[in-house]
């Protein structure tokens, strides 16, 4: 049940545990399935989710259902989540001071969702799970197994708007989620 997952979720809408808490509009905690077999980890908020106050619904968004279709899945089948909870002023790169005060939350969300496939959307949710020296091009598309997790890094969505190129690989790792 998801019990837990609210409450600390009602707990995090309070938290100043970082500057970003006092710029924030909206704090985006997660969507979707508490209990989903596949979990989505993006990199923080956006304009868009920091008004609306939910994870994926600008541009990027777009990309991420198109992946999703793809890999026969609905946004109430998986649940999404970012490192950062709070939006970046200008959607600046996350801070090391940032995603360690805020990662707590998301160690927590993935306890009690307990996926069977992380995957992972860009560079920093990528590093925050394989670890900091890891290269998203290097491991994109490829296949990792962490205590009971399948971890899939894949370029973000957004990164799709801006280099097309990405387009296949991006899309392929959709796919490769059928095989598991
Ligand atoms: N980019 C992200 O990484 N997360 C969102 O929720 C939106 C855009």
């Amino acid at each position: 049940m998801s019990v837990q997952l609210d409450t600390l979720e009602r707990q995090a809408q309070s938290c100043q545990a970082c500057a970003l808490g006092a710029t924030r509009t909206t704090l985006v905690w997660g969507s979707g399935n508490p209990s989903a077999e596949i979990m989505f980890i993006g990199e923080a908020p956006g304009r868009k989710e920091d008004e609306g106050g939910l994870p994926f619904i600008g541009a990027a968004g777009k990309h991420l259902d198109e992946f999703l279709d793809v890999a026969g899945f609905k946004r109430d089948d998986i649940y999404i989540a970012n490192v950062l909870k709070c939006r970046p002023p200008n959607n600046r790169d996350p801070q090391p001071g940032e995603i360690e005060a805020c990662q707590h939350w998301l160690i927590d969300q993935i306890h009690l969702i307990g996926p069977r496939i992380i995957v992972t959307l860009g560079a920093f949710s990528t590093r925050w799970v394989l670890g900091k020296d890891t290269v998203i091009s290097a491991v994109q598309g490829k296949v990792f197994q962490h205590d009971n997790y399948f971890i899939l890094p894949c370029y973000h969505p957004a990164a799709i708007i801006y280099d097309n190129s990405k387009s296949d690989a991006f899309y392929q790792v959709a796919r490769n989620i059928a095989q598991l």
